[in-house]
């Protein structure tokens, strides 16, 4: 395949950015869209020019490390599919993409592609430690869990904290990550005793972080790669109300 990729290239956090135009040459359409870029990076080298920065770590769906706007969509256009599981079949050859870094006000541009995600690292410490015991593997029917909450739980946990979710929204809220951060634990019994200060805490630092509110427009969940409900927002906004009306 032959391709026209245009790259958001930005040198730094205080560099103002532009998009640069790259031909691709000679892409097999069985590669990932990383390995396209790997391709072209190796060439700009080659010529002595700077590559093109990416996050990207696992490469197969797990880290959620990579992320990238790709023709003005959040991961691309194969729904379900981080950037690095999206293969170049998915295009025609001789398309013009575009590449840009997620747009959040809370992910600051670090360089090119690369966004600081640290505001997620936040939310999660806000949601402060759980006081389930450690140790030796208890059994396990010893704590008795229902197979809907087990689901649910697991369903939510699958949240690689990518920030497709808050790239997509208008409002760059990440009420989809917390949601999912505050269910996987709230659904099950271990995560009860700190249920209340954990909701609280974390939608604290969500919107301390500089996070936007959720107004269901649902853009989230659509290029959420792991497929995370809007269900489970409304599910935190019941568990924020309690929260609150307790204290
Ligand atoms: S909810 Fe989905 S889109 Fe958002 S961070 Fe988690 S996996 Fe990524
Ligand atoms: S590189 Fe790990 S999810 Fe894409």
């Amino acid at each position: 395949m032959n391709l026209k990729l245009r790259v958001w290239r930005q040198t730094g956090p205080s560099d103002k950015g532009r998009m640069v135009t790259y031909d691709v040459t000679d892409i097999s359409p069985d590669a990932s869209f990383l390995e396209m870029l790997d391709v072209l990076n190796e060439r700009l080298i080659l010529a002595g020019e700077e590559p093109i920065a990416f996050d990207h770590d696992c490469r197969e769906g797990i880290c959620g490390m990579c992320g990238m706007m790709i023709n003005g969509v959040a991961h691309g256009p194969a729904r379900a599919t981080t950037t690095c599981q999206l293969h170049m079949r998915h295009f025609q050859d001789g398309e013009t993409i575009d590449v840009e870094p997620w747009r959040a006000a809370a992910f600051p541009v670090v360089k090119d592609l690369v966004v600081d995600r640290g505001a997620f690292d936040r939310i999660i410490q806000g949601g402060g430690y759980i006081s389930a015991p450690t140790g030796a593997a208890p059994d396990a029917h010893a704590t008795p869990v229902p197979k809907a909450d087990a689901d649910a739980a697991f369903e939510a946990a699958t949240c690689i904290g990518c920030g497709a979710c808050v790239a997509a929204c208008p409002n760059g809220s990440a009420m989809l990550f917390t949601a999912a951060k505050v269910g996987h634990l709230g659904l099950l019994p271990q995560g009860q005793p700190e249920r209340d200060t954990r909701v609280v805490g974390m939608l604290e630092a969500h919107d301390e972080a500089g996070f936007g509110g959720c107004t269901n427009t649902g853009e989230c969940t659509t290029v959420c790669p792991k497929g995370i409900p809007l269900t489970l927002i409304g599910r935190l906004n019941a568990d924020y109300r309690k929260a609150v009306t307790k204290r």
